[in-house]
């Protein structure tokens, strides 16, 4: 509870009120619950008191504090008596302008001079509620999300005269509510989260109409491919098609821009309303349709996301929220797995603008302007996380160590050979650099390093110029060091991802083979072609291809010399994934933040593990027996001087 407000008033009993009643009585407050008929009441208490029970029953809350919760809230069909003694008023009646701007009318007049006044309209404008009444000051939204009990997210919408004193109390209550305020600075219609969900609906629904896509393939690629809880058509139902008619037709009406498609209106038309009726775009007849989530959905749900993210760029670039406010808002109003603008750094400014591009030239709609604050990140370059900032900002750090170019951008480091005119050939300065590139990839912001070279080249192998008038002894020394600089890669604690980007030969295919992972683009090429120089692998070579790719076919490139192609290198093994060329830094990022996300002790003793390094095995061996009774015991023993009692635990 916070120190001004005991007494909370909220009218209306119905799905939004009893449940925002129910969440102020368990936080402590002495709630007054008011509606206009007494059945109303009835109906709304006996919702508080089946959903308290179900915490009795799962064993998260005993009888007596359900009996609390219960005796502080009162009920009344007097608006005057509800809010006489109120600290704060939660107006959630329906959502006609003239019967709230009644209800403010009387509440205003009964009221204490103090109390905040809060409605928690989803489309109406809070400035012009406020203004009926005589304190627009202390006036204030006050979006809760539905279920309210279970919905973190509460929208604290500032109306044009809401004071910052209002806008911090209506915070402090809503957090000690145990909810996530997020405040969105100006009144604009839809708020954060009705804005930004309206727009990737709507533009389902309009790929749907206008371009014949299947709607499953839609959802299934929000689901699969977006990580999204719930695709646009099955949302869209399960909101209700009516509400979501009302809830666009609210925005539209109040200038919002966009073409809404035809489904809107013509589905709850014929009855069809969604899931409450049974029917919408999807048959809820028996149940919530099956819509399986597909990662390979051959639709690219940009198409509907970036839509999403121009909106989410507008309430910044406009001062509704910052950034990090929009997404959050979006995360948890939405079950989002990230918000839209992370979304954006995370595909590439770029990529989202070109999306919206191609829309606006095939279809011209006045929504489909990229927004003016993603055209500024553009040409500043901040293109997303691959820049090291977009909306966000991902602490890029860059180093040069001679040829080997170090960029950090936490939870991932690139290590990038950077003698592009040379096709990256190895020579002692990029095993240098390769080797000062990773002590600083040890730092704890790096969880996966990544490997690649600049220009068309992973690494066309060791620089051939050295080879000149090479002695034996100096190229014995030579091969140990490079060796050693392998060793560091293979045996890193953190995963290494080499990046095939091009070449792959001789001694950049024994350092891409060094590496954990190898992701190619579809233009790499592989090869060990000493044999052609009259040499043998210097750094590997011998023993890792035939551990990759079996000894017949380690042989077959080790004799020959020859190059193959990205495809034939992952059918024997060669290499993880193939993807296409322009993708590739984009798939590598993706797999690589996925590893990023994984438990790195985890990840350190798979890599001992599976690389069969002795010495680690030991170490973890070690390790082990720090978790027995008996270690314990031996050590206790030794320090208090007594003869140790093992007992085998
Ligand atoms: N060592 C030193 N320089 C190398 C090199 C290497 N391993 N691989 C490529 N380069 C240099 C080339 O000499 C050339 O330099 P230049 O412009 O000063 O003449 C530059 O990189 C571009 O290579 P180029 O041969 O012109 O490109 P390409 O597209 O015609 O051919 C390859 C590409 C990879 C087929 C060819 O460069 C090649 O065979 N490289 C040697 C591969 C090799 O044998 N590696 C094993 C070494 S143990």
């Amino acid at each position: 509870m916070i120190p001004l407000i005991r007494r909370i008033a909220v009218l209306g009993a119905g799905t939004m009120g009893h449940g925002i009643a129910q969440v102020a009585a368990m936080s402590g407050y002495e709630v007054v619950m008011r509606d206009i008929k007494e059945e109303f009441l009835q109906n709304g208490l006996d919702r508080i008191r089946a959903s308290l029970e179900k915490f009795v029953k799962k064993g998260r809350m005993t009888e007596e504090e359900m009996g609390r919760i219960l005796s502080r809230i009162r009920t009344t069909l007097s608006l005057e008596e509800a809010v006489r003694e109120a600290d704060f008023v939660i107006e959630a009646i329906p959502e006609v302008f003239d019967l709230k701007a009644e209800t403010f009318r009387t509440v205003d007049a009964a009221a204490p001079d103090h109390t905040i006044l809060a409605t928690n309209t989803s489309s109406l404008p809070i400035t012009e509620l406020a203004s009926v009444t005589s304190r627009p000051d202390r006036f204030v939204g006050m979006h809760f999300f539905n279920p309210p009990q279970i919905m973190k997210l509460v929208e604290v919408v500032r109306g044009d005269g809401t004071s910052d004193e209002t806008v911090k109390i209506t915070v402090d209550l809503a957090r000690s509510m145990g909810k996530e305020p997020v405040v969105v600075a100006k009144d604009v219609p839809g708020f954060i989260v009705n804005r930004v969900l309206v727009r990737w609906l709507n533009e389902a629904c309009l790929i749907m109409e206008r371009e014949g896509v299947d709607k499953l393939l839609i959802d299934a690629a929000l689901k699969g491919r977006a990580g999204l809880p719930m695709g646009a058509f099955e949302l869209s139902d399960f909101i209700g098609l009516d509400v979501m008619r009302d809830i666009i037709e609210a925005m539209v009406q109040r200038g919002f821009v966009l073409t809404p498609c035809k489904s809107w209106s013509q589905l709850p038309s014929e009855g069809k309303l969604g899931r409450k009726s049974g029917q919408g775009f999807y048959d809820w007849s028996s149940g919530r349709p099956n819509i399986p989530a597909d990662p390979d959905a051959p639709f690219d749900p940009l198409e509907v996301l970036s839509m999403a993210i121009n909106e989410a760029a507008w309430l910044v670039r406009n001062g509704v929220a910052p950034a990090g406010d929009v997404d959050k808002a979006v995360v948890l109003g939405l079950n989002f797995p990230r918000g839209p603008l992370r979304m954006a750094d995370e595909v590439g400014l770029d990529r989202v603008s070109q999306v919206i591009r191609e829309k606006a030239e095939r279809y011209g709609l006045p929504e489909y302007r990229v927004d003016p604050l993603i055209e500024e990140k553009l040409r500043r370059g901040e293109l997303g996380i691959k820049a090291g900032r977009g909306f966000f900002d991902y602490g890029l750090k860059e180093r040069e160590f001679g040829p080997v170019r170090y960029r950090e951008i936490p939870p991932l480091a690139w290590i990038i050979v950077n003698r592009p005119e040379k096709l990256n050939a190895i020579n002692m300065e990029v095993v240098e650099g390769i080797m000062s590139a990773l002590d600083e990839a040890k730092g704890d912001g790096v969880r996966v390093v990544v490997i690649t070279g600049e220009g068309r080249a992973f690494s066309a192998g060791a620089d051939v110029t050295m080879f000149k008038d090479l002695t034996p002894v100096e190229a014995f020394e030579l091969s140990k060091r490079l060796n050693e600089a392998l060793r560091r890669i293979r045996e890193f604690r953190k995963p290494t991802i080499a990046m095939v980007n091009g070449f792959a030969l001789g001694g950049g295919l024994e350092l891409a083979m060094a590496c954990d992972l190898r992701i190619a683009s579809d233009r790499a090429q592989f090869g060990q072609p000493e044999i052609t120089l009259g040499i043998i692998t210097g750094a590997g070579g011998s023993y890792r291809l035939p551990e990759l790719v079996g000894v017949a076919k380690a042989k077959e490139l080790l004799f020959t010399g020859d190059l193959i192609g990205a495809e034939e290198a992952l059918r024997i093994g060669l290499v993880n994934r193939v993807v296409s060329h322009e993708r590739l830094e984009e798939e590598t990022r993706s797999l690589a933040m996925k590893i990023a996300e994984r438990p790195p002790k985890a990840l350190e003793v798979y890599k001992a593990l599976l690389n069969g390094t002795k010495l680690d095995m030991e170490a973890l061996a070690f390790g082990l027996v720090f978790g027995t009774e008996d270690s314990k015991e031996g050590i206790s023993a030794f320090l208090e001087k007594r003869k140790p009692e093992f007992r085998g635990r």
